[in-house]
């Protein structure tokens, strides 16, 4: 993808700065193990990639907002974001024996120093196994924000390619929403609502602009909304081609998250964007 890279902890903390100079709040992380197996087992490795970010960030730029992606599906060798029932890499997650794994992750990242932990893997009772894994540690204080409306859909695609993690075999429509379905990501929201979740993510964000609208009428809970790496790349194409314009239709595009109910906002612009609003 055009201006993203994957980074060493050094970088990161390069970019974090300009980002917070810029004046993006918060900073989210993806981490890509040096190894993956069948359960993802690098995901809570208390030196992993991540965990040192974290601990990096907090020392260094200690105003930012830290939140870590809590998934399975960079670290297991199958790519699925759970671990799966008979290791035929078909699809078929064990929904049930992944919350342990996923809240071991999730403590990890808290006991990092994490001050939001975001589940996007999209099993069911991952908030709730999340919640009590970090209240049992004194981390009670440790938001969740959760993936709730989370669609299978095609504008992932170069983020799998930076994350190298696209599923070896099968998809992920067995557990991330269908793009015809409105009512159902409502049924998984309140639902995370009811586990504990603090904040609802929508996933991607300008294609679902009624689901932004519709999580923040009908719960009044904070709504995050992420631009994902395919909105992002078609900017970039099209503005590299002459033709758009690259930091109208950014703005334009964030604007309409934005009025759609987003309180906030995952882009690949963040820093671009900022910057252009503080000028
Ligand atoms: C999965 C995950 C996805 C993204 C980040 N984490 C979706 C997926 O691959 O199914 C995509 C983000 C993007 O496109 O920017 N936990
Ligand atoms: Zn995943």
């Amino acid at each position: 993808m055009p201006g993203v890279a994957q980074t060493s902890v050094d970088e990161m903390l390069r970019d974090a700065e300009a980002a917070a100079k810029a004046g993006v709040g918060g900073v989210i992380l993806f981490g890509i193990p040096e190894t993956k197996d069948a359960t993802g087992s690098e995901g809570w490795n208390e030196k992993g990639a991540v965990q040192e970010a974290v601990r990096a960030l907090k020392k260094e730029l200690p105003d930012i907002v830290v939140i870590t992606d809590v998934c399975m599906c960079e670290y297991t060798d199958h790519g699925h974001c759970g671990i799966l029932r008979d290791g035929d890499g078909d699809g078929d997650v064990d929904n049930d024996a992944t919350l342990e794994l996923l809240a071991k992750s999730a403590l990890s990242h808290a006991r990092a120093g994490a001050d939001i932990v975001a589940p996007s893997d999209m099993m069911d009772g991952r908030v709730q196994a999340i919640r009590a894994a970090l209240d049992d540690d004194g981390f009670s204080s440790t938001a969740i924000l959760s993936y709730a409306a989370k669609y299978a859909s095609a504008y992932y695609g170069p983020f799998r390619e930076a994350a190298e993690s696209t599923p070896k075999s099968g998809d992920r429509r067995g557990y991330q929403m269908d793009a015809g379905n409105s009512d159902e990501a409502m049924r998984e929201v309140f639902a995370d609502i009811a586990e504990g979740a603090d904040a609802i993510m929508v996933k991607p964000a300008g294609p679902y602009l009624d689901i932004v609208a519709r999580v923040k009428s009908e719960t009044g809970y904070p709504v995050a909304a992420y631009q994902v790496s395919g909105e992002y790349a078609m900017i970039c194409a099209a503005a590299e081609r002459g033709w758009i314009d690259r930091e109208r239709v950014m703005m334009e595009s964030l604007l309409g998250i934005r009025r759609a109910g987003a309180d906030f906002i995952l882009t690949y612009f963040a820093t671009e964007a900022a910057g252009m609003l503080k000028g």
